[in-house]
């Protein structure tokens, strides 16, 4: 099974950010070798549950930092947080109960894995390059 690496076309240039994108791609890979030796199902509540603690404080501080620099995509950017947010807590109360089961954490899987192609290397990306700039 493929593992994800933190390659640097994923940077946007800011080092928080960065730190915290590294973070959750070391936590799919929990998902990873779960789903590979069989432990998923027992793992994957617990990653949706950390993933939400990490995201709230790091989505919390990328807004703070996207309102400090006026930045006009701050609305729509806010939102993809929060769907992603719902999203998470929608797969938490979906698989917290779940005693066996060999897709569980693939869906979660698949989500972060699109988490990363539309809003790392899309949003996250456009902003540090406005940072940039400004
Ligand atoms: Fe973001």
């Amino acid at each position: 099974m493929l593992c994800y690496n933190w390659v640097d076309d994923m940077s946007v240039n800011v080092k928080g950010i960065d730190d915290h994108n590294k973070d959750l791609i070391g936590i799919m890979n929990v998902i990873y070798y779960s789903l590979e030796n069989g432990t998923n199902h027992l793992v994957v509540p617990e990653i949706c549950f950390e993933i939400m603690n990490k995201a709230w404080n790091h989505f919390t501080r990328e807004e703070d930092l996207m309102k400090s620099f006026n930045y006009p995509e701050y609305e729509q950017h806010k939102k993809e947080h929060i769907s992603f947010l719902a999203e998470v807590v929608d797969l938490y109360d979906k698989y917290r109960f779940c005693t066996s089961g060999d897709d569980v954490g693939m869906e979660l899987s698949d989500f972060l894995d699109t988490w990363i192609a539309l809003h790392i290397m899309n949003s996250d990306k456009k902003f540090g390059q406005f940072m940039q700039r400004n």
